[in-house]
């Protein structure tokens, strides 16, 4: 976790990780989740820093909570069919047709 935001904040790259993959395994997470989570981590960012520093790791707390949310949310929708045969429409005579 220090490493994360040693990187997020000072950009000294010492972070390795992926966050958006270990947040998309959680099956049960959801926005709520994200709302305690913002709210602790605000309460602990004042609570611990100076107002200036504190500001921003919740600026950028805020800001990677949403994008985590948005790949969460995509990671979960069923995407449209990729292939030819998807997208193609059964003629009267049982043949199919590409519609692309
Ligand atoms: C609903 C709120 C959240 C929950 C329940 C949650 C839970 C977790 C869990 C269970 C892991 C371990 C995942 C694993 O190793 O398989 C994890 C990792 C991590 N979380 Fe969160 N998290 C939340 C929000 C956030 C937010 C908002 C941030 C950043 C601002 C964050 C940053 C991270 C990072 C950097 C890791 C390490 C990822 C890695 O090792 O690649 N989390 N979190």
């Amino acid at each position: 976790m220090c490493d994360f935001w040693s990187s997020v904040l000072l950009m000294t790259g010492r972070f390795k990780g992926a966050p958006m993959a270990a947040h998309a395994r959680i099956p049960d997470i959801r926005p709520t989740h994200f709302g305690c989570w913002l709210h602790l981590f605000q309460q602990t960012a004042i609570e611990i820093c100076p107002p200036e520093a504190a500001a921003l790791f919740i600026a950028k707390s805020e800001m990677i909570a949403q994008s985590l949310q948005f790949g969460i949310a995509a990671s979960r929708v069923e995407l449209p069919a990729a292939s030819a045969a998807d997208r193609s429409v059964k003629l009267s005579d049982g043949a199919r047709r590409d519609v692309r």
